[in-house]
């Protein structure tokens, strides 16, 4: 197995609370954590691959809701995609976390580019899309 070298940056809380979640699974590799963590973003975003077919589902983040014009950026962005979003539900958190659940259906590459969208937005620290397919 060729194996390829690389350098990130990440926020050190970050780095510490990936650290700890190593050591409660058991693993004392950070490496091999890493390969299994980057295993299954790829496995998560296999449906991406699909361009064709409707399906349903739900995009849930978590976001920063002090990010300047943040909020408003995400409202705008389900006004852009009215044939896929459905419903929006929002729960603060905390102060530096809103939890947003957006239920989409609709054209599969439709929900692949709103969810790109809200990922690549500064102040969006998780996104998870649950996909379902409907056939
Ligand atoms: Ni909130």
């Amino acid at each position: 197995m060729k194996v390829s070298r690389i350098s990130m940056s990440l926020p050190s809380e970050l780095l510490s609370s990936f650290d700890d979640s190593l050591k409660r699974f058991g693993y004392e590799d950070r490496s091999k954590a890493l390969q299994m963590a980057i295993r299954s973003f790829i496995g998560e975003h296999e449906w991406t691959r699909e361009e064709e077919g409707e399906g349903s589902g739900a995009v849930v983040l978590i976001y920063d809701p002090e990010v300047r014009r943040l909020e408003s950026v995400l409202t705008e962005l389900q006004h852009h995609y009215p044939d896929v979003v459905k419903s929006v539900m929002h729960v603060h958190l905390d102060k530096h976390d809103c939890l947003q659940v957006i239920a989409v259906k609709g054209r599969s590459k439709g929900i692949k580019q709103f969810a790109q969208e809200i990922a690549k937005q500064r102040g969006v620290k998780q996104l998870k899309l649950a996909y379902l397919k409907s056939t």
